[in-house]
């Protein structure tokens, strides 16, 4: 048993934050026993570990971030989508056939991403599996939980980043087979958008998620262009999911869309139907897309909507600032379509950022009894003489903090 002294904040739902100032969380075996004003009778000879007046936070959940695109970080923005993909990042992912060109670059995104707290996350790699086992083996080895993609794409992609149908489905299966005992990292099916891949691929992909029982992550209705694309190509389908829904795609593990920025009626039945996990990426959207999601309309319909980092259509792997990010662009939804959205607030959105994103990993987000006790302290935030509620600092924190003020890391109950 050990005991975690400072002021505890956690969600408890989208409205509500759970906090317990100046108490103790009591951590055994790396799960979280319960939380304390004193320490209580039964832990007197405990180990106790002080921080004062730091704030303890679970540790962040980034449901969509592309860790081949690292080094793209913050450049070549000035491109939408469609042009951004061919202009920078399919040359950039295309590199990736090099183990030496992709160790470094994996070993510095896994460190990163562990620097601003991200302790959960649903990546894409590249097309190509000898990198993406690379990338696979230093997640386990950190001992960080994650769902990991070879990407899928057979069609209307540049030769230089382009498989055959039958040559993605094979390294698809081998790469399913050779993580199938995957406990803390698992693989996950990634066709990369309905665009650039064919029907024979994806349908062939919805065989080996139910073989394999595997998820599926991709992107759906993230731009004008590319929902109404991917209808031209699927005209049998009324939306973007529908196609994943009738290749067999979904339901087999978790579902993870990111962008959902233009959903249509169909697209909302098929997410509630198979549980489907809807992710924002805040600083994405504004970089190359320019479209907002109604975070929360699809909240009101029931949906687990939840937060990603998108590098490198986002420019950092901070998930806290997503959550600035998010409430930023509620506000312009509300103002621009004021049909469509309203202003969300910090509880909300470090909601998105922990338990409902979290829920996708397993018991990790929250510190209610028997979750993984992967958490964040974070201090430093105050000004000199202007003390802040524990609230206040963990919206400054999202705002205006970095990876500066997470001064200590838990990662399955061990201190990094
Ligand atoms: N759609 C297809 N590929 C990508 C990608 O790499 N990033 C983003 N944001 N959208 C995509
Ligand atoms: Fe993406």
């Amino acid at each position: 048993m050990h005991l975690y002294h400072g002021d505890i904040v956690y969600s408890e739902n989208r409205e509500t934050l759970k906090i317990f100032e100046d108490s103790y969380i009591a951590v055994e075996n790396g799960l979280v026993e319960g939380i304390y004003p004193q320490i209580p009778d039964k832990f007197s000879g405990a180990e106790v570990t002080d921080y004062g007046r730091g704030l303890i936070i679970p540790a962040f959940s980034d449901l969509h971030v592309h860790a081949s695109q690292f080094l793209q970080r913050g450049i070549g923005m000035d491109l939408l989508l469609n042009d951004w993909l061919n202009t920078y990042t399919f040359p950039q992912e295309s590199h990736f056939a090099d183990m030496d060109y992709a160790e470094p670059v994996y070993e510095a995104y896994v460190n990163d991403m562990i620097r601003h707290g991200t302790f959960h996350a649903c990546i894409f790699a590249t097309i190509h599996r000898p990198a993406t086992n690379l990338l696979f083996k230093k997640l386990e080895e950190k001992g960080l939980r994650a769902l990991v993609g070879k990407v899928n794409m057979d069609f209307q992609s540049p030769p230089y980043l382009c498989e055959t149908t039958e040559e993605s489905l094979r390294e698809t299966e081998i790469f399913l087979e050779e993580h199938s005992g995957g406990t803390l990292v698992k693989p996950i099916l990634t066709p990369r958008f309905a665009p650039t891949c064919s029907r024979e691929l994806i349908w062939g992909l919805g065989k080996l998620g139910k073989k394999y029982k595997v998820g599926v992550q991709t992107h759906i209705v993230e731009s004008r262009w590319e929902a109404a694309e991917s209808l031209r190509l699927f005209p049998d389908c009324r939306s973007d999911s529908e196609i994943y829904e009738k290749a067999g795609l979904l339901g087999n593990g978790p579902s993870v869309f990111a962008h959902v920025i233009f959903p249509n009626e169909d697209d909302i039945r098929v997410m509630k139907e198979y549980d489907c996990t809807p992710v924002q990426c805040p600083d994405s959207t504004n970089n190359i897309i320019a479209g907002i999601m109604a975070v929360d309309r699809l909240q009101e319909k029931g949906l687990r909507v939840t937060l990603g980092c998108d590098i490198g259509g986002g420019q950092q792997n901070g998930i806290y600032r997503q959550c600035a990010a998010s409430i930023k662009l509620s506000k312009l939804k509300e103002f621009y379509e004021p049909e469509l959205g309203k202003t969300i607030d910090i509880a909300n959105t470090f909601y998105m950022a922990t338990k409902a994103g979290g829920e996708v990993f397993g018991n990790v987000g929250t510190f209610d009894p028997g979750f993984v006790f992967d958490a964040l302290v974070i201090d430093n935030i105050e000004d000199e003489g202007h003390p802040m509620t524990p609230a206040q600092r963990l919206e400054r924190f999202c705002y205006a903090g970095d990876d500066r003020n997470v001064t200590a890391r838990y990662l399955n109950g061990t201190l990094l």
